[in-house]
């Protein structure tokens, strides 16, 4: 595994503006390394440390964390060598920038294969829109639509991301206060939007594969249409949802087909429909299905 590793090219900086991002793929050998200025977390699907990585990661990496991937959801990564992260620390992306944590457990701050998805939030909302991002986690959608100019409203379960989220904003010059932040269920809110009237230029669907909550119970592979159908009835005509699914064992074909059907549920037409696919660096199993879809 030593040679195969060493052989293969650490991945570059996507752009100067960019301090985090994949660095290292390979998910045949089961070891992914992403940069977080100049920080290393490594993960692997064996419960052990790739010790060659270390002389890979020298003049790369001040400090490496490591955490096996089975314990991912619940376990914040080690130190493994050079020095400890003892505090939260700042990344950029494509300009903008994020609060990292390594202590934080269930993800560090920034899922890094939603990085295009991002930069296409930025590059395509505009001042005075209404921007829904659900889901939001530390609200990298949501900073991206603000910095471009657009309102934004970021939902939820957690109110320590949302917290995040707001940090996030301060850290980037937004104005949370002139912002809105919605705490609970994100299906139950996406009613209650429809109730209220309220609608969306621009609306991010990114639901993690299982959530329970309450009344709800949502699988991404049986119930993305009817997730979709609660976003179709806010979206402004001309306007677009961003559907994501990180779900290995869904087909992008049935995904693409579930979204299509959650539209059409709510009597509206698909204008276009495009699939970025992942950054170039998440190479082999494309898992993080993306759709972006104008709505007429
Ligand atoms: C996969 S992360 C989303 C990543 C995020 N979109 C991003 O790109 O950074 C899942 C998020 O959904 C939230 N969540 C899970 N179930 C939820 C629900 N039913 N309503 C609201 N938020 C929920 C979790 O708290 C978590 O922050």
């Amino acid at each position: 595994m030593q040679l195969t590793v060493a052989l293969k090219r650490l991945f570059p900086s996507p752009s100067p503006d960019t301090t985090a991002w994949r660095i290292y793929h390979d998910a045949i050998a089961g070891i992914w390394v992403d940069h977080f200025d100049g920080r290393w977390l490594v993960q692997t699907q064996e419960d052990q440390f790739p010790g060659f990585l270390e002389s890979l990661s020298e003049g790369v990496a001040g400090s490496i964390y490591w955490r096996p991937r089975d314990k991912a959801a619940a376990t914040a990564p080690v130190h493994v060598s050079g020095n400890e992260v003892t505090e939260r620390f700042v990344v950029k992306e494509n300009g903008a920038s994020f609060w990292i944590d390594f202590s934080a457990g269930y993800s560090c701050g920034i899922f890094l294969d939603q990085r295009l998805n991002r930069r296409w939030v930025g590059e395509t909302a505009r001042p005075g829109q209404r921007i829904l991002n659900t889901f939001a986690y530390t609200g990298g959608f949501s900073v991206m639509a603000a910095l471009a100019g657009a309102g934004t409203t970021t939902a939820d379960l957690s109110k320590t991301y949302l917290n995040w989220t707001w940090d996030n904003f301060t850290l980037n010059g937004l104005d949370p206060h002139a912002h809105h932040g919605v705490r609970g269920d994100v299906f139950e809110w996406l009613r209650t939007f429809a109730r209220q009237g309220r609608t969306f230029h621009g609306i991010v669907l990114d639901p993690p594969t299982f959530s329970r909550n309450g009344k709800t119970n949502f699988r991404t592979d049986r119930d993305y249409a009817d997730l979709t159908a609660l976003a179709a009835a806010l979206v402004e005509p001309g306007g677009w949802i961003l559907c994501c699914a990180n779900t290995h064992g869904l087909t992008s074909s049935l995904f693409e087909r579930d979204v299509i059907q959650g539209i059409r549920k709510q009597r509206r037409r698909v204008l276009s429909c495009e699939n970025p696919g992942m950054p170039p660096e998440f190479n082999g199993d494309d898992y993080l299905k993306s759709l972006r879809v104008v709505v007429e």
